[in-house]
């Protein structure tokens, strides 16, 4: 099955020089859909995780499907200013712009091995970010799962190197 015929193509999204790869036609086909979650439930069985971290907002999409399948549980990381209680933060750049991510403080609580998901990996300020998150909040990082990767913007270069980096579709 050829996922990457189900990802649309958006020149100048969502600023003029950006070409948008849209996966959400790939998410309204069940059977692609499912073969994604499927693909990554093999990654999850090579890392191993205790726990899937997804980052907002489309990693919330991949990441609670996959933990759904794999019955692990599932922790958001968010846009500052999303979650309750006490959370830890860290500030990034993105391809388009920057932002910054949070955690609950104690979600990663006992130090779990923690798989990080997202839609897709550009720069990899997002999910270096995230990386550094993870850990801060005690956590050990044990791998990242995308759906998608555009190699020419080596994300993989800004992420932590000993630990697996998987993409399902790769942009080259
Ligand atoms: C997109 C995407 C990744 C990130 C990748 O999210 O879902 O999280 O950008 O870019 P990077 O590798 O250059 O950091 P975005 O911040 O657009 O937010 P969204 O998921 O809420 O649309
Ligand atoms: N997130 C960051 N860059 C992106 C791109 N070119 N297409 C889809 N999502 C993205």
């Amino acid at each position: 099955m050829d996922l990457r015929q189900l990802v649309r193509d958006v020149p100048d999204f969502p600023k003029p020089g950006i070409l948008f790869r849209d996966l959400t036609p790939l998410m309204r086909d069940p059977r692609s859909w499912q073969e994604v979650i499927r693909q990554l439930e093999e990654v999850c069985e090579r890392l191993q995780p205790d726990l899937i971290v997804g980052i907002e907002s489309r990693g919330f999409i991949v990441g609670m499907a996959l933990a759904t399948q794999v019955a692990l549980g599932f922790v958001p990381v968010r846009k500052p200013g999303k979650l309750p209680g006490s959370v830890t933060g860290v500030d990034y750049a993105l391809e388009y712009g920057t932002d910054r991510l949070e955690i609950i403080s104690d979600a990663l609580e006992g130090g779990p091995r923690v798989m990080v998901v997202d839609d897709l990996l550009a720069t990899g300020g997002t999910a270096a970010a995230c990386a550094e998150l993870v850990e801060a909040a005690g956590g050990k990082l044990c791998g990242f799962g995308f759906v998608a990767e555009l190699a020419a913007l080596e994300g993989r270069r800004r992420l932590p190197e000993e630990h697996p980096v998987e993409s399902l579709i790769i942009y080259t």
